[in-house]
């Protein structure tokens, strides 16, 4: 047994070094580069409310799964494996299900503008912080620190697997109810009144069956190491995503309810803009990292696999492209269908996509067979993020408790699991567990990743940064923004955070 482990762990060491060390040319990803201008900024903001940069994004990826199928497959891993992992995991519920409900719950357009933003001025600094710890150390987060000789900061990484346990702990339930919805697509549809459906999803002892399924299926992937296979299949559920949701929002614009829906989703009040960004900040911050998985250690741990030679930068401007263009689009079939079906935004809450859905898939002919293509993919593309986040709390217990992977893996999916059977039961501890792992940890961690590469770590970082042949600007203006603009942004939204959550804990249970 023990000689059995000590072979697994050699070879999987052989073959880490040698994704490390293989030369590989940067042709594979010029195809790429020369589609991503300089000018990121300019790029995300044209660009993500544009339908035709979608066909765009497909196109790196079919032009990448040509490569992939024609060429050998030791490759894999070292040219695609990293954005693949990275997109899976970022791409997730956070986009489809959370993102259109908390904009519905924020009044909509004002949501969107500071949410917008928020992943562009801190998502993607912080993005690239994560990515530049994790090459530098070649570490998990929590090995991270003591690799870089900061072992004080490890308490980053400690912050980071208390949100992890908290956020699988529900992200399963949702999870869960993706799997309900797909079972519903193959026996019968979605019932006569979403949103009826809905409620009798979403809580009670099958939703907590469903979770128990969900959890379970995210621990086989640990225990049975089938993870390369759930990476290539980002390759095929990024772009069915794509496909699905682009099909349905041009199907959407043509309801009744789709004028008053883009007036709502698209056209920010000016005059009341500010006031509103002050309010939705937390939401839209926790957003904007839940959706990058940022401020967990995530992140850190995908790039620590990374090569000396990828540029850090034009591979956080894909990822972040790709998870941003998709929470866009899910606001583009969410919203038109809700209106059509007189239910207000604020209403659908944490059903919304799962109420317009299945409202709209009940009327189109062959509805439950494209309900069930799209609830297939939404489960991949929610196992991937859920399955990112359990190796981070994994890690962290075999590196605290030193036990086996597998032990770690069952113990730690039935702890999961139980932490999240009150968020089965009743919507409102979801939002409870939700609104303090997202607005609030994730917050505090990634304001502590950035105070360690801004103020204690910041020439090795920026040093770090260029070997990925970064252009040289751009090192000093990324630590810049993480240095003096990125902390005071998380401190203000962190001191907003803590005061709306105290108040939402009294509102509702006291
Ligand atoms: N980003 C994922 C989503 O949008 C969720 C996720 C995966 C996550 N890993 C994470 C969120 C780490 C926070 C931290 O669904």
């Amino acid at each position: 047994m023990i000689d059995h482990q000590l072979r697994r762990s050699l070879t999987r060491q052989c073959l880490l070094q040698e994704l490390v060390d293989t030369p590989r040319s940067l042709s594979d990803v010029s195809e790429i580069g020369h589609r991503i201008p300089t000018c990121l900024v300019c790029v995300i903001i044209e660009q993500s409310l544009c339908l035709i940069f979608m066909f765009d994004i497909m196109h790196i990826y079919i032009i990448e799964l040509q490569r992939v199928v024609m060429d050998v497959r030791e490759t894999w891993a070292t040219r695609l494996g990293f954005i693949l992992a990275a997109t899976g995991s970022a791409v997730g519920l956070g986009n489809i299900w959370r993102f259109p409900f908390l904009t519905g719950e924020s009044g909509g357009a004002a949501f969107l503008v500071v949410y917008l933003a928020l992943v562009l001025v801190v998502g993607l600094p912080v993005l690239l912080v994560e990515f530049v710890i994790g090459r530098r150390s070649k570490r998990n987060p929590i090995g991270a620190f003591d690799q870089l000789n900061h072992s004080q900061w490890k308490i980053a990484g400690a912050v980071g697997a208390i949100a992890g346990f908290i956020i699988l702990s529900y992200y399963s339930v949702v999870g869960g109810w993706v799997i309900q919805y797909l079972l519903a697509s193959f026996t019968g549809g979605y019932g006569t009144d979403a949103q009826a459906f809905f409620m009798s999803t979403a809580s009670g002892p099958t939703t907590i069956l469903f979770h128990a399924v969900f959890m379970a299926l995210v621990a086989g992937i640990v225990a049975l190491g089938v993870r390369n296979g759930l990476e290539k299949a980002a390759t095929v559920m990024v772009p069915s995503v794509i496909i699905l949701l682009v099909g349905m929002a041009i199907y959407g614009s043509t309801l009744s309810g789709a004028g008053e829906a883009y007036q709502y989703y698209l056209y920010p009040e000016l005059s009341t803009l500010l006031t509103d960004a002050v309010s939705v900040l937390p939401a839209a911050a926790g957003q904007a990292f839940f959706t990058l998985s940022l401020g967990m250690g995530v992140m850190i741990t995908y790039s620590s696999y990374l090569a000396e030679d990828r540029n850090l930068l034009r591979d956080s401007g894909l990822i972040v492209l790709i998870d941003t263009g998709i929470a866009i689009l899910a606001g583009l079939v969410v919203f038109p269908f809700l209106f059509t079906q007189g239910v207000t935004p604020g209403e659908g809450g944490a059903g919304s996509i799962f109420i317009s859905l299945a409202g709209a898939f009940n009327g189109l002919p062959a509805g439950t067979l494209i309900g069930g293509v799209f609830f297939f993919m939404l489960l991949l593309a929610a196992l991937s993020s859920a399955f990112s986040i359990f190796e981070v709390v994994v890690s962290f217990t075999i590196d605290t408790f030193e036990i086996t992977r597998v032990r770690a893996s069952v113990l730690l999916g039935v702890i999961i699991f139980l932490i999240g059977i009150p968020t089965a039961l009743d919507l409102t501890y979801l939002d409870t567990y939700d609104k303090f792992a997202n607005n609030i940890l994730l917050i505090l961690g990634g304001l502590l990743l950035s105070l360690f590469i801004g103020w204690v770590y910041a020439s090795d970082a920026t040093h770090e940064l260029r070997k990925g042949r970064a252009e040289s600007w751009i090192g000093p203006v990324w630590i810049n923004v993480v240095r003096y603009f990125v902390p005071p942004v998380l401190i203000i939204t962190l001191g907003l955070a803590v005061i709306e959550y105290y108040d939402f804990i009294q509102s509702t249970f006291f």
